[in-house]
């Protein structure tokens, strides 16, 4: 087999625990390493998941020789400057979204990697799926002719604790840093370039962020995307993209897909993949893939790609201000 590569992950919160269950699905990969802004956080999380190396400090988690790449997850205000610890210190990125909280961060980010020649990658993890790669060569074979529009919603409701990350302003939190970013990537993906017209319009959380968001793209080629995210209210969260021969549909939650449907000339064809884990290995295992090919970014996700699904958010917000 070929040598593990050495994970250490930073931030102990939700999220964090199901990527540490994931790479239990990757026989190349050793959960190393944990680090926290506490101890006692990093002891709990290390004895949950069978860590070895437990540190106190993101610092000492960068520092740690044992570890060859972090996954970044954090809240959102905090990815910047987590990432530049970690790419200073040698440490290869995978960086939870959104990336960064607006394009200048991600600038920095980016440009540090390329200066210190690390490797640093966005974990969209959406892109990694067979499904999506499946969708994308699709649409390149010209299986719905000609993009004319794309549907996309991202959409949770409950409760949000006024003062959690979700509606505090000071973590990063609002309806399009969460969830957003998803539809507005999926467009991207659909359509490999910014929108030439963008407006949107927002609802005020009343903590000093979006509760929800509609947001609507024209392109060059005249396509149109009408994109939907919220932390207030559940919807049916269906993406679809619609060509002048036909339509290509992923049910909810096309975020993780399992089902893509094929619709043209009054027939259905259906691609699925079901659930595997949490399906946070599909990224983990392109990181893995990108270390061992010498490469400094996920073709498949390029670092460029990230700083324009950036741009694209900030002209969303200064839109919906
Ligand atoms: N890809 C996905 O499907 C997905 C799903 C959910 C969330 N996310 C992303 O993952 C990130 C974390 O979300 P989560 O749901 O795991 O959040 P969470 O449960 O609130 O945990 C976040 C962690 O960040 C650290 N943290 C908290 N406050 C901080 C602060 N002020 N400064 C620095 N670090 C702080 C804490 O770790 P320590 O105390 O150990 O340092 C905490 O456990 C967010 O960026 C979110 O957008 C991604």
């Amino acid at each position: 087999m070929q040598e593990r590569i050495r994970w250490g992950i930073l931030g102990t919160g939700s999220i964090a625990r199901k990527f540490a269950a994931d790479l239990a699905l990757l026989p190349d990969a050793e959960l190393a390493a944990v680090g926290s802004r506490s101890a006692e956080s990093a002891e709990t999380f290390g004895a949950e998941f069978h860590i070895p190396r437990r540190h106190p400090t993101y610092e000492a988690l960068v520092a740690d020789p044992a570890v060859d790449a972090v996954y970044v997850a954090n809240t959102n205000q905090a990815h910047r400057d987590s990432t530049l610890l970690c790419l200073e210190h040698g440490k290869a990125v995978l960086c939870e979204k959104p990336f960064a909280l607006n394009a200048r961060e991600a600038e920095t980010m980016v440009a540090c990697a390329k200066r210190r020649g690390v490797f640093l990658m966005e974990a969209m993890w959406t892109r990694y799926f067979p499904l999506s790669a499946r969708m994308i060569e699709l649409l390149r074979d010209g299986a719905i002719g000609e993009i004319r529009q794309i549907d996309a919603s991202f959409c949770f409701g409950g409760a949000p604790k006024p003062d959690g990350r979700l509606m505090n302003p000071q973590l990063g939190g609002g309806s399009l840093l969460d969830v957003g970013v998803y539809p507005v990537a999926w467009a991207r993906m659909i359509l490999d370039e910014s929108p030439a017209v963008v407006r949107a319009v927002q609802t005020p959380s009343g903590t000093g962020v979006d509760a929800q968001a509609a947001i609507l793209f024209r392109y060059a080629t005249g396509a149109l995307a009408r994109l939907t995210c919220a932390v207030t209210v559940k919807t049916r969260n269906d993406a679809t993209v619609y060509g002048s021969k036909g339509l290509l549909r992923m049910p909810e939650p096309f975020w993780r897909p399992e089902t893509l449907i094929l619709e043209r000339d009054g027939q259905e064809e259906l691609f699925s993949d079901p659930k595997n884990g949490h399906g946070y290995f599909h990224e983990a295992r392109e990181v893995m893939r990108c270390l061992r090919a010498g490469q400094f970014e996920s073709p498949a996700w390029p670092l460029a790609t990230t700083l324009a699904v950036m741009q694209t958010l900030d002209r969303i917000r200064a839109e919906m201000a």
